[in-house]
């Protein structure tokens, strides 16, 4: 195993879309951010330089972090914000995870174009456990505004409503040919009749859970979150953001140029969304007349409807691992943890113009009804580790206040959810279950729930309320998918696990960053076990403080 070394210098960047130059927030002025490529095994330097007018930090998603949770990135989770004119070094290793990645900043909103992807080849002299493609390409999902996306969260926050949808979705930082203006801003992804290619497809979306596919061509997929998965065929992969998919498709084609297109899964019911579609081209080296530079239309292909919940839950629900897993079986905490929408009281006196949420409120989310909020100016870990008080409370309830038809009518004493920054605590080694429950509190929608720090196995998941008496003998605790970022149904549940060897304070929460600005978060707090090896590393010298 090798160790790289990176620096990532966060400044503002002009970068033209849509036929408007903004002034961007990118890593070494390249939007979308570089690709960091290692193997399994190796140790990753990192030295985030911040020229930027923000505060940032990087979150490495999916990265396990074992015992380097200093370097995992959520601002004032783990670490306080790089200030600006600051830095810190990131350095952590890549230990038994291969396939596909990402990073992002973990800051405000400054993710939506502060990512790039991370992939993680096999060790050196190991190879994948499907035959070698010819070649690989990252297609990253991305959403992109007509304006400053810290402005946009800025003002959503002052007014308590929801923030203006994005103007166009993005592969590889480019719209493609169906917007205005962004006919040269289409990614061709070049194939050879014959040849088989792996697409590593990453949702870095801020807010849109998307279905993607290619005209004509089917999609073998491998892997997802950096897990080998049974390899199964699909026309239609749909991802929230946060979740990747590795998929192999073959040339098998007539020679011609098909689009790659990605539109909208929006699941929540009569909320805005970003209607539009966004496409690359697919195209043979030996397209007749391409070969002579002459522009052939690509085949159009089908997309799902913005709704259709059942094609996504097919597709979610396909995944195995490869092999018998070790999921497991005794389990020492059992969590049921409540997913959704809230909305605020306007309190009283204040102006119209703050509240202009459904009614006159302001929007909020929670998890067992705590919404969550960041510490202010000190984060959890180095609270946690400094013994320093007043931060955080470990009272984040294991089951929620009240028991309710959960995706039914909902008592109104829910719809407000009580603020705080709570953490449940965990024993090292502790064996985790936790159901995930939707609520149609406001709306029902999809939830894609990430865990930091861990990969965790998805043993079921269904529409409706979670029912414990019936819903275990669907648990599948012989190979189900291992992943990072669950997708949860609509009004429906997925029950995960995790063993809890993996000291630190780990975030979990949806990866909609709306929802995360709202609350819809909460925190493990995992302590040390018995020896220096179940334990946190002390913090780097270079730890931003606050
Ligand atoms: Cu990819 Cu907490 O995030």
């Amino acid at each position: 195993a090798k160790t790289q070394y990176h620096d990532f210098v966060i400044q503002a960047t002009p970068v033209k879309r849509l036929c408007k130059t903004h002034n961007t927030i990118t890593v070494n002025g390249q939007f979308p951010g570089p690709t960091l490529e290692v193997n399994n095994g190796d140790t990753l330097v990192i030295n985030v330089v911040n020229r930027a007018r923000y505060n940032v930090t990087i979150h490495w998603h999916g990265v396990k972090q074992i015992r380097t949770a200093w370097a995992d990135g959520p601002e004032f989770i783990t670490q306080c914000p790089i200030r600006p004119g600051g830095s810190y070094t990131y350095r952590f290793t890549i230990q038994e995870q291969e396939g596909t990645l990402w990073w992002h900043a973990h800051s405000s909103w400054l993710r939506a174009t502060v990512y790039g992807a991370l992939i993680i080849h096999p060790k050196e002299g190991e190879f994948y456990p499907f035959p070698k493609p010819r070649r690989e390409t990252p297609i990253l999902l991305g959403e992109w505004w007509d304006a400053n996306p810290i402005d946009v969260i800025r003002q959503a926050t002052r007014t308590g409503a929801a923030p203006n949808v994005s103007d166009a979705y993005t592969i590889n930082g480019q719209p493609g040919d169906l917007y205005r203006c962004s006919s040269k801003d289409t990614t061709i992804v070049l194939v050879d009749s014959g040849e088989t290619s792996l697409l590593r497809v990453i949702n870095a979306a801020l807010n849109q859970q998307l279905f993607f596919t290619v005209a004509n061509h089917k999609l073998t997929v491998v892997g997802a979150d950096a897990s080998y998965v049974q390899p199964f065929t699909t026309s239609v992969l749909m991802l929230g953001p946060g979740q990747t998919t590795d998929v192999l498709i073959t040339g098998n084609q007539p020679p011609a140029r098909y689009y790659m297109a990605a539109r909208a899964y929006a699941s929540a019911q009569g909320a805005p969304f970003d209607n539009t579609t966004t496409t690359a081209i697919l195209e043979y080296k030996n397209t007749p007349c391409a070969v002579q530079g002459i522009k052939i239309n690509p085949v159009f292909p089908s997309l799902p409807q913005f709704n259709d919940t059942a094609t996504a839950a097919a597709f979610t629900t396909s995944f195995r691992s490869p092999s018998k897993v070790e999921v497991p079986t005794e389990i020492d905490e059992n969590l049921f943890i409540t997913v959704g929408l809230g909305l605020k009281n306007c309190p009283r006196g204040a102006s119209s113009s703050s509240c202009q949420g459904p009614n006159g409120t302001r929007f909020a989310a929670s998890m067992n009804n705590v919404s969550f909020v960041l510490p202010p100016n000190f984060s959890i870990l180095q609270a946690h580790q400094q013994g320093i008080p007043g931060i955080f409370s470990t009272d984040f309830p294991a089951v929620p206040p009240v028991k309710f038809d959960y995706t039914g009518n909902v008592i109104q004493s829910l719809w407000q959810p009580v603020p705080g920054t709570k953490v449940y605590k965990l024993k090292y080694g502790a064996k985790v279950q936790v159901v995930l429950q939707g609520t149609s509190i406001v709306t029902g929608e999809n939830h894609p729930i990430h865990l930091h720090g861990y990969d965790f196995y998805i043993i079921a998941e269904g529409f409706g309320n979670f029912n414990p008496q019936t819903d275990t003998a669907k648990f599948n605790l012989v190979d189900p998918p291992r992943r990072n970022t669950a997708s949860l149904p609509v009004n429906g549940w997925s029950v995960i696990r995790f063993v809890a060897d993996n000291p630190g304070v780990w975030l979990m929460h949806c990866h909609l960053d709306v929802h995360i600005t709202w609350g819809l978060a909460m925190s493990f707090l995992v302590e040390n076990g018995v020896n220096e090896l179940e334990s946190l590393e002390d913090p780097p010298v270079d730890l931003p403080v606050c």
